[in-house]
Order: structure tokens, then C-alpha cells, then sequence
């Protein structure tokens, strides 16, 4: 009963919550959107049950208030409307954006309904106001001067830059009359940089300028008529049009992220689908020697700058502070600090701990790269690691209510979790060839990839013992006491004296 209580009396705070500066609109926002083709709109669909949104609703209050305040000082928040709409009561709103899951935020420039923007990244204010800056300017930004370029540099980590020496064609849009140039692949290539900018503004900046005005100072070795860069912190890469393996496209996945990334939920998919062996740091930062962390966190930002040009197209450096995330991709309690190796190609991982105070330095690193078959030895996307996934989750679910609010928990747990253990029992104890296949395409989203066949065959022969662990009942004197998985152990040990010898 007292579980029905709770839930009530949270929606009703929930919908009596009063907005200061974010807008609740119905209906009528489509037909206001198209008719206001000055103003931009954030719109966020939610739903009130949804646990996300609840999280969000603060944030997106401040937010809403922080652009009002700087309207007048900052240009591309100047004719941003901050609105809300309860997608569960207005479900025409909610199929005209297309949503798919809550909260959805959207973006839409200047009246143009059908060309939104989908906000996808981490929900924090700072993150989504970077988002507004980006996707309501231009797609395409020119760089009148040395110093405009200079600020680009400065404001962002990676951006992307068109430089030509056609007659400012990459500021207007041409006309057949270019033809006279004869210069087909070249305004072939500006053709794609500008679709390129129009599809990923919501990932990156994308600037343009003409060679008189950059080349004095920069890029005067590059002679073609139209030559792209990315351009990070410690340098610049070039886009080799003659290379044949690489389009536009992929140069864009390839290099759109800082060389030294922080990874998150936000973004570890983008950094996935480069194919790169990711080297993840993972620390707590508020941990007692917090002195050290960061040094070792520096130490390989250090060495990712410093090897950028012959490492970057296989390899890419990450830090995070996420150690959930890091332990969902093991489906086991990670303890930190610890390097954690990614090769997402084949959705293999490990990670090597750090022992208390052990400095790293780039031979460290340098072994840890030629050595990254002996570590990266567990699969990480297999099916048993599917099936566990919702188990898991459940579990960091179930603990973290019990660490924030002891009392409640408890009777909220209490009877689900006797349903629970009953479907669980028939769950684990009848895994016929029909669940797994339905579990497989449950947990679809997780990978385009399903070729992993055969590491799923050898893992399978360890499936009684992994079940094993979780048939134990899931009732809350369980939880603390969870141990740690003996193999991964032992794994990791062996992983360390090797490091040793
Ligand atoms: C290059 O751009 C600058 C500034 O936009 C302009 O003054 C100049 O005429 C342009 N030069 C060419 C060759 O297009
Ligand atoms: C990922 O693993 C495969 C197979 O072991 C290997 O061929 C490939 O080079 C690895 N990828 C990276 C980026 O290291």
C-alpha cells in the first residue's frame, strides 16, 4: 500500500512543480513552431512517470533561466523559447518529433520542423547550453580573419575547416557558371563538407575559409585548391581525398573526438564506431589520494598528445570518472583506479589495475600497446553477458536505492523482488534456444554487430557456473555481500604478475 502512497504523492509533486521559465505547452506548440520562423524551440517530451525526467526537470529549469539571462549578451541564445510538453497526454506532439524513449529533448531552428535536431549527449546544463550555441548558428561558420581562427582554437578541442582557393565558394552557394574551373572533384568536395556540416552540427563545429586569409600563417605547405582539416589541440590532420579506404564521412568519426576524450553514456557509442582500441583511465577523483590520480590521469594525456600523429588512427585515449560505465560493459564491480582497454572491433576488453601509488610512465604505456592481446582477453558483448545485463543493472539499481534511502526500499523491494526471484528461477533455469534468441533481440541496440559467434560458443561453456552466482535469491541481505567474481580475480592477477615479470 504504503508503495502505491509514495508513488502518488512523488507524481503529484511531480505535476504541481511550478516553472519559473520553462513554458508547459500542449498541442498548439507544432502550429506555433512553423509559424515563428525567427524563434528557435528546445522542447523536451516527457513523461511523468519516467524517473529520467524527473532528474532532468531541475536542470532544464536552470537552463531555461540561464539563457533567458544571457539572451541579450550572447547571440545564439538570443531568440531561443525554452518549452515542455507531457508527450503521454499530447501523443501527436510526441509521433510528430518521433519519440522513442523519455525524456526526448529536440532542437528546431528557425521554424524548420523538419529538420530537428536530437539532443543525445550527457543531461547536464553546461553540456546541453554548448549544444544551443552549436546547432542554432550557421552549419557552415566562415573565418574572416587569422584572429577568428585563433578564438576557434581556443573556445573548442576539435573542429573542422574547409580551406579553398576558389573565389569565397565556400561561403555562397554556386551557380553553373563555377564550371568554367573545370574543377569538378573540388567542388565535388565542398559539396560533401557542407552535407557533412548540415548532418553532424549537433557533433562539431565546421568552419570555411579562403587560403588568402589563413595561409601565411598556417597550412602553407598544403597546395591543393581545396584541402580539410581537422584541427585539435596539439595539431592538425589532414583529409587525403586520393585515399580511397577513408570518405569524408568516416575522417569525420574518426577524428571528431578530442585526442585525450573524457568518455561517457553520452558518447562512448561514437567513440565505439571508430573501430579504435579505446584506453580508457578510470579513477575516482574524490578518492583519498586524489593527488595521484590526477597525475597518472595526466601522465597518459601527456603521452596521447605526444604519440597523436602515429598512434591516433588505431588508438584513442579516454578518461572517465564514470566507473558504472566501464563496469557495465564487464557486468562486474571494477575496482579503480585501473586502464581499461577496449578494442571495438571486436568488443573484447580488459584492464590492468593500478596498485597503490605505481607510477606510469610511457614505457608503461608503450607496454601496455604492444601487450594489449595478453590484457584484452574477455568478451565483452557476448550472449551470456546480454542476458546478464539486466540482471546487473537491477542489482546497481536495487543497491543504490538501499544507499539513498534505506527505509523506502525496503518496502519497495519487498514484494517485486518475490516476484522476481521467481522469474528469475524460470528464467535461468529453462534458457531455451526461443528466450536467447528474444533476449538477443532485446538487447539489439547494444551493437550492429552480431558476428561474435564464436565467442559466444566458447563462453557458453562457462554459462552453468555464471548462473550459478545469480540464482542466489535477490532479497536485500544478499545485496551487500555480493563477492566479487573469483575468475575475473584471478584473471587479473595473472594479468598483473606478467606485467611484473
Ligand atoms: C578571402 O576572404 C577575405 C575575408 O572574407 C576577403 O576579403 C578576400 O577578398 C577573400 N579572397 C578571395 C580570393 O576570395
Ligand atoms: C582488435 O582485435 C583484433 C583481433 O585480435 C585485431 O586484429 C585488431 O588489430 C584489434 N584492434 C585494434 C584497434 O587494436
Amino acid at each position: 500500500m504504503l508503495y502505491f502512497v509514495v508513488i502518488i504523492v512523488q507524481l503529484l509533486s511531480y505535476s504541481t512543480c511550478t516553472h519559473k521559465y520553462v513554458r508547459d505547452v500542449d498541442s498548439t506548440i507544432v502550429e506555433e513552431i512553423k509559424h515563428s520562423p525567427t524563434a528557435s524551440y528546445l522542447l523536451e517530451l516527457y513523461a511523468p512517470w519516467c524517473s529520467h525526467c524527473r532528474r532532468l526537470e531541475p536542470i532544464y529549469e536552470e537552463l531555461a533561466k540561464e539563457i533567458q539571462q544571457m539572451a541579450s549578451t550572447v547571440e545564439e541564445y538570443s531568440n531561443v523559447r525554452v518549452v515542455r510538453v507531457d508527450a503521454t497526454v499530447y501523443s501527436d506532439v510526441a509521433n510528430k518529433f518521433d519519440v522513442r524513449g523519455y525524456p526526448t529533448i529536440k532542437f528546431i531552428r528557425g521554424g524548420d520542423i523538419e529538420h530537428t535536431f536530437t539532443y543525445e549527449d550527457d543531461r547536464t546544463k553546461v553540456a546541453i547550453l554548448e549544444f544551443i550555441k552549436r546547432v542554432n548558428g550557421p552549419s557552415l561558420r566562415w573565418l574572416s580573419s587569422i584572429g577568428k581562427f585563433t578564438q576557434a582554437r581556443s573556445k573548442h578541442d576539435v573542429f573542422f575547416i574547409l580551406i579553398s582557393r576558389q573565389q569565397d565558394s565556400s561561403q555562397q552557394s554556386h551557380s553553373e557558371n563555377d564550371d568554367d574551373h573545370g574543377n569538378t572533384a573540388d567542388d565535388k568536395l565542398i559539396e560533401l563538407y557542407k552535407d557533412m556540416a548540415n548532418r553532424y552540427l549537433s557533433q562539431s563545429y565546421f568552419y570555411a575559409t579562403n587560403a588568402s586569409t589563413i595561409i601565411q600563417t598556417y597550412f602553407s605547405k598544403y597546395k591543393q585548391p581545396v584541402e580539410i582539416f581537422a584541427v585539435k589541440s596539439e595539431g592538425f590532420y589532414r583529409y587525403d581525398p586520393q585515399d580511397s579506404h577513408i570518405s569524408l564521412e568516416q575522417f569525420f568519426i574518426n577524428e571528431k573526438s578530442p585526442t585525450y576524450a573524457e568518455v561517457t553514456i553520452g558518447n562512448i557509442h561514437d567513440m565505439i564506431v571508430t573501430r579504435k582500441l579505446l584506453i580508457i583511465y578510470g579513477y575516482k577523483p574524490s578518492n583519498d589520494d586524489k593527488n595521484y590520480r590526477q597525475e597518472v590521469k595526466n601522465q597518459i594525456g601527456a603521452y596521447a598528445l605526444s604519440t597523436s600523429k602515429q598512434t591516433r588512427s588505431y588508438i584513442q585515449f579516454c578518461f572517465t570518472t564514470d566507473l558504472d560505465l566501464l563496469s557495465n560493459i564487464a557486468v562486474w564491480t571494477l575496482p579503480e583506479p585501473l586502464i581499461f582497454l577496449y578494442n571495438s572491433s571486436t568488443h573484447y576488453y580488459g584492464y590492468y589495475l593500478l596498485s597503490p601509488k605505481e607510477q606510469i610512465t610511457d614505457k608503461h604505456i608503450d607496454h601496455l600497446v604492444e601487450n594489449q592481446h595478453e590484457i584484452i582477453i574477455h568478451p565483452g558483448n557476448t550472449f551470456v553477458k546480454r542476458l546478464f545485463r539486466p540482471f546487473w543493472e537491477l542489482y546497481r539499481t536495487v543497491v543504490l536505492m538501499f544507499i539513498e534511502a534505506p527505509f523506502i526500499s525496503m518496502l519497495v523491494v519487498g514484494l517485486p523482488a518475490a516476484v522476481i526471484s521467481i522469474v528469475c528461477y524460470f528464467l535461468c533455469c529453462l534458457p531455451s534456444e526461443s528466450s536467447a534468441k528474444e533476449q538477443q533481440r532485446k538487447d539489439g541496440g547494444e551493437s550492429e554487430e552480431d558476428e561474435e559467434d564464436e565467442a559466444s560458443e566458447r563462453i557458453l561453456n562457462v554459462q552453468p557456473k555464471f548462473i550459478e552466482n545469480f540464482k542466489k535469491p535477490k532479497d536485500a541481505k544478499d545485496i551487500p555481500t555480493w563477492p566479487q567474481h573469483p575468475e575475473l580475480l584471478n584473471e587479473q592477477k595473472t594479468t598483473q604478475e606478467k606485467k611484473r615479470d
